[in-house]
């Protein structure tokens, strides 16, 4: 079912070769049966490696898509969407801050992968390396890259590692009134004057591939997905996210008469299916790995932050003592 790929297999082979074959069992056994692993019970190098992989690409991908909003804060139209938009993206980043407290708890320190974010070591999401044009852009990131983001993130709430599973459910009680807002936001413009309603279709023309690269690769061709689902933490595949989101997102775009920018999109009444012209991975590769529109200037703004917040954080770390205003 899964691509896999040879070079995975290999490396999984050996990873598991070397655990201890009845800790392992009684660990998949635990898994099987549905309970949560905590940061002391003990797990395979595999699972942790994966987990901390994912986890903090997650993080990664919370904090620098905090930025297309972001710069849409001082323009968006009125006090009202200012205000929606500057709560919205404070919570985005809050996301990132509890993604990398459950990272953390096993074993790489925050610095590290902000470090590994910074110098391009580690991935994060495709999406947020395009750039928003227009207000209408900002609109599609938050209801529909939101809302594809729930999809992923209910399931994997039901996963096995506790400390992400906890994030995931307070994350995605946040996220769902970020999708009230961008469907509000969405309804306003497709249902506006001919210039509003313009201005959304080119955004939603702009963000599709994006978005249907957003959940992943396709099954076939997946690397991680394998292993991630049999240990509970994908607790559904890039394809059903993906049909998911079609399934609940397509009638709504087309309800508001907008149209989606893909001539093949259909639904298979006989398989229940959506049928879709198969995206371009190997624009998703270039993106993923830095040569997207954006992923010079997304990077080049986080580097910037850590140098300029560098005092802060030295002064937070500094013996107390030596702030204190001497004695008169
Ligand atoms: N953006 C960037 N990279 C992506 C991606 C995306 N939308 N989808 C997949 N990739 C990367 C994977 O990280 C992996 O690269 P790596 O081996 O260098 O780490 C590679 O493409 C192969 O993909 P796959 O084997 O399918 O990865 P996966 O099993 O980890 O699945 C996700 C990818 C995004 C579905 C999964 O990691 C996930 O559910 N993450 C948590 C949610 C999340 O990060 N959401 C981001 C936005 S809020």
């Amino acid at each position: 079912m899964y691509g896999g790929g040879n070079v995975f297999e290999t490396m999984k082979a050996t990873a598991l070769a070397d655990e201890d074959p009845i800790l392992l069992a009684a660990f998949e056994a635990r898994i099987d049966r549905g309970e949560k692993i905590e940061p002391t019970d003990w797990m395979p190098q595999l699972y942790r490696k994966q987990l901390i992989r994912m986890i903090e690409q997650h993080a990664h991908s919370e904090i620098i898509g905090s930025l297309p909003e972001g710069t849409w804060i001082t323009r968006a139209p009125g006090f009202k969407r200012k205000l929606a938009l500057m709560a919205k993206v404070q919570d985005e980043v809050g996301h990132a801050q509890l993604l990398y407290s459950a990272a953390e708890t096993l074993g790489k320190p925050r610095e590290e992968m902000i470090t590994d974010l910074i110098n391009g070591k580690s991935k994060y999401s495709n999406i947020f390396n395009y750039p928003a044009f227009t207000w209408a852009d900002s609109c599609f990131i938050s209801w529909l890259v939101d809302a594809g983001a729930i999809v992923n993130q209910i399931a994997n709430s039901k996963g096995s590692y506790g400390p992400y599973c906890r994030a995931l459910e307070r994350i995605c009680a946040e996220e769902s009134f970020h999708l009230k807002y961008g469907h509000h936001c969405v309804i306003h413009l497709a249902t506006g004057t001919k210039t509003q309603r313009e201005m959304m279709q080119a955004a939603v023309n702009r963000w599709w591939a994006p978005m249907m690269h957003f959940f992943g690769p396709s099954d076939k061709i997946s690397v991680h997905s394998e292993i991630l689902m049999k240990w509970k933490v994908k607790m559904a595949s890039n394809d059903e996210c993906r049909q998911q989101f079609l399934d609940m997102y397509v009638p709504k775009i087309w309800e508001l008469g907008l149209t989606v920018p893909d001539e093949n999109l259909k639904k298979n009444t006989v398989t229940g299916e959506w049928e879709f012209t198969e995206p371009d991975w190997e624009e998703f590769k270039r993106v993923i790995n830095g040569d997207g529109p954006c992923n010079a200037e997304r990077i080049a703004v986080r580097r910037t932050a850590e140098e300029r917040g560098r005092w802060v954080r030295e002064a937070l770390l500094a013996p107390k003592a030596k702030y204190v205003a001497p004695l008169a």
